[in-house]
């Protein structure tokens, strides 16, 4: 038999493939191609609130808090403090640049602030109790907000007085600033709030302070898991077709690890919009007040139910130990044939460097100790919040802070009003206001107090851990 050219073998090899993918292609249409599936997000999207206002650039709307009974344990009735009635609140919808005019009414029996967590607003639209403004009485006590979207992202608003017991039991909502330059490529926006929440078997939420000093200590998970207020939602899903996903940990203390069978998550950015450049991941790590926003590309078959997963996440002694995942949110793949997912530039945004030459220095240490009647207390530099001298700094100026945790525990940093980079070259360049510093580590952040002075805080978002006092003040001077 005369032997085959190995010409003849790579070109039989060529034709093959070519077939093969020809036939493929045929099959598979591209994501771009085909909406999402029917009613894909019914099960766990949020309301958005109703504007008032015709202006296309303002968003105006009415927003009360009041407790309401929900049906959280099935068959029990739970007294949700809550935003309109809802649990988490409206979603605020706006566009980069548009005013938002929120007018609330406190109808609860305590009085509350709304603070609008990320957002960079003028020093008395902060929200802050007894800094930037004096509660809102209860029963009644009325206040408007009103502030410019300045950055494009994920935000949400809560209380910032009692906060630990108030967020606790209900008041939290989301926002999304978009950005009209964004890629759709992206995929559908999807928020996802995740919280928990504190209940005995009969739906009643436990002592504030259930587990004295230790509760302190730990700080306070919630038994219950939510997703947009609801045990298990279900979120349907085509495979290849992809989501954006933004979430947002609302939660009192519980740092969240994300991750769906080991499926890639491509990390756009978080809690200011788009990172410098993607990144993908297979988990997700949120700690308290800290948002990601990632595109899920759905991998399962046609068909398919599966869960979306919390899983045990290292935040100090007894975290992890014995502990074990749980599910959050069914994820039902569909019946409809797989697509081809979309493709969209690594580069996302460009993320300058903070200049910080001749920027002053300082060092917080986030401390815990005990009191002469041996309660824990927390602090910043050994000092509770309540007894703290305010950093003084001015516009215009540059600081780099270096937050050390020589603690047992990790602390999520928060600060108010402005958008710090934290210093280490293996990140992603983006910027942040709420980041975790785990136990036994330090970090380096870089700011910038632009053109709105006052007195701006700055807190470990465990808001257990702000309430006995780990938080301090940064008075901005004009
Ligand atoms: Cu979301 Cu001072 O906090
Ligand atoms: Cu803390």
């Amino acid at each position: 038999m005369p032997s085959r050219s190995p010409l003849f073998l790579i070109t039989l090899i060529a034709l093959l493939c070519s077939v093969s993918l020809s036939l493929a292609a045929q099959e598979a249409l591209p994501a771009a191609a085909v909406i999402q599936s029917e009613q894909w997000d019914a099960g766990v999207a949020l309301p958005q609130v109703e504007d008032l206002n015709p202006d296309p650039d303002i968003l105006e709307i009415e927003l009360s808090a009041a407790i309401h009974e929900m049906e959280i344990i099935p068959g029990k009735k739970t007294p949700v403090w809550s935003y309109n009635g809802g649990l988490p609140g409206p979603l605020l919808k706006a566009k980069l640049g548009d005013r938002i005019i929120v007018h609330f009414t406190n109808l609860l029996p305590e009085p509350t602030t709304i603070h609008w967590h990320g957002l960079r607003l003028p020093n008395n639209m902060d929200g802050v109790a007894g800094f930037t403004q004096d509660p809102i009485a209860a029963n009644g006590g009325e206040f408007t907000y009103d502030f410019i979207a300045r950055d494009a992202g994920t935000f949400w608003y809560h209380p910032h007085i009692n906060s630990a017991a108030q967020v606790g039991w209900g008041l939290y909502g989301p926002i999304l600033i978009t950005d009209p330059g964004d890629s759709p490529e992206y995929g559908d926006d999807l928020i996802l709030m995740l919280s928990d929440m504190s209940l005995d078997a009969e739906g009643q939420f436990l002592p504030v302070d259930v587990g004295g000093g230790f509760g302190d200590l730990f700080g306070r998970e919630g038994s219950v898991l939510l997703v947009n207020g609801k045990v298990m939602p279900t979120l349907k899903v085509r495979q290849g077709k992809q989501q954006r996903w933004r979430v947002i940990n609302a939660a009192r203390t519980r740092y969240y690890t994300l991750r769906y069978k080991r499926a890639p998550l491509v990390k756009l950015g978080g809690d200011n919009g788009l990172a410098a450049r993607t990144q993908t991941l297979d988990q997700i790590k949120l700690v308290p007040g800290e948002r990601a926003d990632f595109v899920f590309t759905p991998p399962d078959a046609p068909g398919t139910e599966s869960k979306l997963r919390w899983y045990p996440t290292e935040r100090g002694y007894g975290s992890t130990f014995n502990r074990f995942a749980e599910d959050m949110m069914t994820i039902i793949t569909v019946d409809e044939p797989a697509v081809i997912p979309q493709t969209f530039a690594e580069t996302l945004r460009s993320i300058e460097p903070i200049d910080i030459t001749g920027a002053v220095e300082r060092e917080l240490n986030l401390t815990i100790g005990y009191d002469s009647d041996d309660n824990v207390v927390m602090g910043i530099n050994g000092i509770h919040h309540d007894h703290a001298v305010p950093i003084e700094t001015h516009v215009g100026a540059t600081e780099v802070w270096t937050v050390r945790n020589d603690t047992d525990f990790a602390h999520p940093f928060h600060l108010h009003g402005f958008f710090f980079q934290v210093l280490d070259d293996t990140r992603v360049p983006e910027w942040k206001d709420t980041v975790d510093v785990p136990s036994k580590t330090e970090l380096k952040l870089a700011v910038t107090f632009d053109d709105r002075p006052g007195m701006w805080m700055y807190h470990c978002h465990i808001l257990d851990h702000a309430e006995i006092g780990m938080m301090g003040h940064l008075h901005v001077l004009p």
